[in-house]
């Protein structure tokens, strides 16, 4: 994948310089290649993306994959127990190394002439070079990574955003009760949704579609983002529900020492992100359709099943879900102007045994409804915005996060702009013409 070309560069500038605040943005934000080139560089390469969780590599030697644009990093657990971050890219000629998307390895074997690499990245195996070759100069390039409490966060850039560490301060008091070191994968799905990245946040960032989603407001008050003179009188009854529910949670809460301030940051830095515990409706305990546990074993030490959830969003890539007996972890990668991977895991306590304490179909169901009712709904957008008639809708007021979200990429889109000097390399002279033509 290439940068953009300056013609391209001045396209995107423009449209990003002429956006209206409060509406939606224009057709080449979800459909276009140069923005979508001009995203991976200045967003997806230049911030702290979620990619995984401590629990995808328990064991030492075991490591995940994952792309990112044109990028490939292997995150793997070291024989030592540390955590690294790594390109997946061989120092002799290129070659992917690995391959599959997740795995186990002493060494990381280049399947191409067999240069291997410790765990570390350090090149420890290169047959027939030249005598004198300096092998420390060779070990595989590091990419920065940042353990938040079991979340597993990557920055591709040389120099990451230093609010990382605010990010990980504040986070850490909100998820130290769910433990999540102490927690395994349960399962992973991995849908393709047909919309840009773009769009796949702002559908995950309002509830105004909610009613879309029968399994998940079952428990999911529909109330996110809204404030009390959003309430419909036909509510009214609901409304009290969530209040005297929303009320005892903040007792549990309290008396738990679960930290349940709000807190929002999400159009004031590199590092965005938004914390809030929620009232879950019924019994509240799960996202599961009888709203109770899926997971007899509960995470940590909790007793007590009904605590509601801890949402965890951040930009660009993620929202995440904590509950008493299960966790629910969702990250996005942007595929190509119009294609995302959605990618989400659900993990349980380490010590809960499938079949006994869970079974898999029905921890699952609530959120795999959702996702693919959501991919139905940011398909749709992808179609519309692509007619000649689209032109930008006003948000609601309850969609504030969305507003939130678009302030944030436009302010990191012009900074980029602005200033910085492009990661991915320039378009060769012979593609240049075709890509501005
Ligand atoms: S490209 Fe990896 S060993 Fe040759
Ligand atoms: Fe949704």
């Amino acid at each position: 994948m290439d940068a953009l070309s300056d013609p391209d560069r001045f396209e995107v500038a423009q449209l990003a310089r002429r956006r209206r605040p409060g509406y939606s943005l224009e057709a080449p934000f979800y459909v276009s290649d140069a923005v979508f080139r001009a995203d991976i560089d200045a967003i997806f390469a230049r911030h702290w993306l979620l990619a995984g969780v401590e629990a995808d590599i328990p064991q030492r030697g075991d490591y995940v994959t994952l792309e990112v644009g044109p990028f490939s990093v292997v995150i793997l657990r070291g024989m030592d127990g540390v955590i690294r971050a790594l390109h997946n890219v061989c120092r002799h000629r290129g070659a992917r190394l690995m391959s599959a998307p997740r795995g186990s390895a002493a060494k990381l074997v280049c399947p191409y002439h067999s240069w291997a690499y410790d765990l570390d990245g350090a090149l420890v195996f290169a047959e027939h070079m030249a005598p004198g070759m300096d092998r420390s100069c060779l070990g595989l390039k590091p990419v920065h990574l940042r353990n938040v409490s079991g979340l597993i966060f990557i920055c591709l850039a040389e120099d990451p955003p230093e609010d990382i560490e605010e990010m990980a301060h504040t986070v850490a008091p909100y998820l130290a009760p769910h433990d999540l070191a102490n927690s395994k994968l349960a399962h992973q799905i991995d849908i393709v949704e047909n919309g840009n990245w773009k769009a796949v946040m702002e559908n995950n960032r309002e509830c105004y579609h909610c009613s879309g989603h029968p399994e998940l407001i079952r428990t999911f008050f529909q109330f996110f983002g809204h404030t009390e003179a959003d309430v419909k009188p036909r509510q009214q009854r609901y409304y009290e529900r969530y209040c005297r529910i929303r009320s005892e949670m903040d007792q549990i809460w309290r008396e738990l020492n679960l930290p349940s301030e709000l807190v929002e940051k999400l159009d004031d830095g590199a590092t965005a992100f938004r914390l809030e515990r929620l009232a879950l409706d019924n019994a509240g305990e799960s996202y599961t359709l009888d709203t109770k546990i899926a997971c007899k074993k509960l995470l940590a030490d909790f007793t007590n099943p009904r605590l509601g959830a801890l949402s965890l969003h951040t930009q660009p890539n993620s929202w995440n879900h904590f509950l008493s007996d299960h966790a629910v972890i969702s990250f996005i990668l942007p595929l190509s102007a119009d294609r995302t991977l959605l990618r989400t895991k659900w993990l349980v306590h380490k010590d809960a045994v499938e079949g006994r304490d869970y079974d898999v179909e029905h921890l699952t169901e609530v959120w795999r409804k959702t996702n693919e009712q959501d991919a139905a709904f940011v398909s749709l957008v992808t179609k519309g915005v692509q007619s000649p008639a689209y032109e930008p809708g006003p948000y609601s007021p309850n969609e504030n996060q969305l507003e939130k979200f678009l302030t944030w990429y436009m302010d990191r889109l012009l900074k980029y702009f602005d200033g910085h000097q492009p990661m991915l390399p320039p378009p060769a002279p012979h593609l240049e013409s075709r890509l501005s033509s």
